[in-house]
């Protein structure tokens, strides 16, 4: 008899490597591994999700309806076109099974967010790696690499890890040259954070045609991130399609609610992206005083490279770091092994880490 196995393509999947790998024990740690929020969820949100206690022995409503046309009203949306999930990486993998299967590629850049190749492979498709420009998403080099196989497209934008973006306009150029049945899905985790005149979440390209999606999350500056709730803004027949793929009560009611709240707490939004605003540029210069190198980042979040030696390097930072209750995230598995990338912090937390990382390299 044949021995049990799974589908080709499942064992070449490495497994997701978690920034917090002590779940449930994390208060004890200063935790700038995994691109949460520095000050957590705004105290509405803290209270509905309390609130929902009362509701725990019910389904959640399957449909998020009420969080959907929460998200519509700040936004300016309509509900309809809106599906949420359990975080956008259920979304985006829902993406991958509804539009790509084996013999597809999907693209995605050399330095993107590691979700993209499990996704693919998750499906029997193939990732196919487009290099970056100075860590930076290259559309060119994307549209080089389309061929007849090529079904969709995954960028985060600003990226995970390195931090960096590509403008409107060349997310607007990626779209034109892509053909019609390819899927372009922009994945705005981090948009909220982003202070650029030239930058848009992708909204607009979305609305422009039946092929595009963005993905956005309430894991990052909502701070929710323990909850699982994300959501996408799709053309009418994409969001048909994920209703039928996802699973019936996707979001819990806790999440839901919670969600609701936070999305509609506008001022608590603005103080963390305020708070980005101040302490990444600050947390950069000092990185570059310290004689290591940032890179550019819009994002809440720094990609920080360490000099070569082994004694002054990325894995020495990380392992000094975790002994001090410091976890950062070491991004080898993102081709970047000298690199560590940094979430931003509180104020109290980012000049503990800058005196640590200074007794570091002493
Ligand atoms: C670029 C990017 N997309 C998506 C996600 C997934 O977020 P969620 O918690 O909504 O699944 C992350 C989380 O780290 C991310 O960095």
């Amino acid at each position: 008899m044949n021995a049990l196995t799974p589908r080709p393509g499942i064992l070449d999947i490495a497994a997701y490597q978690p920034g917090n790998p002590m779940a449930g024990g994390m208060a004890k740690y200063l935790n700038l591994a995994s691109n949460e929020s520095a000050f957590g969820p705004s105290p509405r949100a803290r209270e509905a999700y309390k609130a929902a206690i009362a509701e725990l022995h019910y389904s959640p409503d399957g449909g998020s309806t009420r969080l959907r046309q929460a998200i519509g009203a700040v936004h300016g949306l309509d509900p309809n076109r809106i599906v949420c999930g359990a975080g956008s990486d259920e979304l985006l993998t829902l993406l991958a099974r509804g539009y790509a299967g084996p013999g597809d590629e999907i693209l995605m850049s050399e330095h993107g967010f590691a979700m993209y190749p499990i996704t693919a492979r998750s499906v029997g498709a193939t990732p196919v790696m487009v290099p970056d420009k100075k860590l930076t998403t290259d559309v060119d080099g994307f549209l080089a690499r389309v061929t007849p196989r090529t079904r969709l497209v995954f960028i985060a934008n600003p990226n995970n890890p390195t931090g960096t973006y590509i403008t409107a306009e060349e997310m607007a150029r990626l779209r034109a040259g892509l053909p019609a049945g390819v899927l372009l899905v922009i994945d705005a985790a981090y948009s909220e954070y982003v202070v650029r005149n030239d930058y848009t979440a992708g909204i607009e390209l979305v609305d422009e045609g039946d092929n595009t999606v963005m993905t956005r999350t309430f894991s990052k500056i909502y701070g929710l991130a323990a909850l699982r709730v994300g959501w996408a803004y799709c053309p009418p027949a994409i969001a048909d399609v994920l209703n039928r793929l996802r699973s019936p009560f996707n979001v819990g009611t806790a999440g839901q609610e919670a969600a609701i709240a936070a999305i509609e707490d506008v001022a608590s939004v603005d103080k963390a992206r305020a708070h980005n605003d101040v302490w990444l540029p600050w947390f950069s210069a000092e990185v570059a005083k310290l004689g290591l190198k940032p890179y550019p980042s819009v994002a809440n979040f720094l990609l920080v490279e360490f000099p070569e030696d082994e004694k002054r390097g990325a894995k020495a930072a990380n392992a000094f770091m975790q002994a001090r209750g410091i976890l950062l995230r070491p991004v080898g598995v993102y081709g970047l092994p000298r690199c560590l990338r940094i979430t931003i912090g509180t104020e109290d937390e980012m000049r503990r880490l800058v005196a640590a990382l200074a007794e570091f390299l002493a």
